[in-house]
């Protein structure tokens, strides 16, 4: 079960270069400082809006496109709002790969050089291939924001999912966060593993059938980092002593149809999260999950929802703050801002 080795192509001076242009295109570019003032600013954020207030229209007459080209709720929604909510238009389209010309057969690279353009301020990238943000930040001048790129990276909601870390457990650091379900596939679990190792004293806990187990190369950064871990198939070992215990579906669409017949459905049989489970939590833990959830096959039940220890709506959202305070972030670095 090795998967590939880390890409190196990434290098430290690549991240700093996205860094500077304001491209986020995967989570191991972020730093604790950026971390630190994404979350401060989404915090002010946050609390405008629980008190039902309106930000300032800050961003009028700058320009937001969001690109989807794979199914989205969340991430395309927030991403939306938010760019409303600081006064931004926005235009984009919410299926990609059959409304645009992608369906004409246009590369990645074309869609996105021709769009800047159009002068857009950010652009916020969705896409089933694993380079995509790597291949549209390549060719842009302003802004990609990763919203999601094939199996490998999710670095707009391991930044969310962190920030509700911080918010209801107030630290980032010496947790116990157990991590499970199909972990092979989800690329949620996969930047979220990157966040937490950037913090000292974290202990992450995999817990999986062997066929959906966690990455080989995200467990040889987890080494370079001296981020403890381990890898297990039952949650009832490691679930009494989690402080965050993170769920993810199993990701049916991301599965090669030709292995899965070949291995049989048993290897990808999900281990659920019911109020037995959640009884076994401590009193303080929180549980996540970066949504949707399979409702034809529920790998949390929704009996599991009026538990105290069930965060993850309130996780969800967290995505509106955290992505305006994104938005902010990338005009300040845009290079057609003002
Ligand atoms: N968590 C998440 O990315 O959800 P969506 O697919 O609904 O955007």
């Amino acid at each position: 079960m090795i998967k590939s080795m880390e890409r190196t192509i990434e290098t430290t001076d690549q991240r700093e270069l996205w860094n500077r242009q304001g491209h986020i295109v995967e989570a191991q570019q972020f730093t604790p400082e950026f971390i630190e003032a994404i979350f401060e600013k989404a915090q002010h954020y946050k609390q405008i809006l629980e008190n039902g207030e309106f930000p300032e229209r800050t961003y009028e007459h700058y320009s937001f496109f969001n690109m989807f080209y794979e199914e989205s709720t969340r991430t395309r929604m927030s991403f939306d709002r938010a760019a409303s909510l600081l006064g931004m238009t926005v235009a984009g389209t919410e299926a990609g790969a059959m409304f645009s010309s992608a369906a004409k057969g246009e590369s990645l690279e074309d869609t996105i050089t021709y769009l800047n353009t159009l002068h857009p301020h950010v652009i916020a990238l969705r896409h089933p291939e694993d380079d995509s943000a790597i291949r549209a930040a390549h060719v842009s001048k302003v802004p990609i924001i990763n919203a999601g790129s094939g199996k490998e990276q999710h670095p707009t909601q391991a930044l969310l999912d962190l920030f509700t870390i911080a918010d209801e457990l107030g630290q980032t650091e010496g947790l116990n966060v157990v991590i499970g379900g199909d972990l092979a596939h989800g690329r949620t679990a996969r930047s979220l593993a990157y966040l937490l190792s950037m913090y000292p004293g974290n202990s992450l806990y995999f817990v999986a059938p062997d066929s959906l187990q966690i990455g080989e190369d995200i467990l040889a950064h987890l080494r370079s980092k001296s981020t403890s871990f381990s890898l297990g198939s039952s949650v009832d070992e490691v679930i009494g002593q989690a402080d965050v215990v993170y769920w993810t579906r199993t990701q049916l669409e991301r599965h090669d149809q030709d292995d899965l017949e070949i291995k049989g459905p048993d290897s990808i049989k999900q281990i659920v999260i019911s109020p037995r489970e959640v009884s076994a939590m401590q009193d303080h833990a929180i549980l996540m999950h970066p949504l949707p959830r399979d409702s034809k096959n529920y790998e949390i039940t929704p009996d599991v929802d009026k538990f105290k220890q069930a965060k993850y709506f309130t996780q969800g959202g967290n995505g509106l703050p955290v992505r305006m305070a994104l938005l902010d972030r990338a005009i300040s670095k845009s290079t057609q801002a003002g």
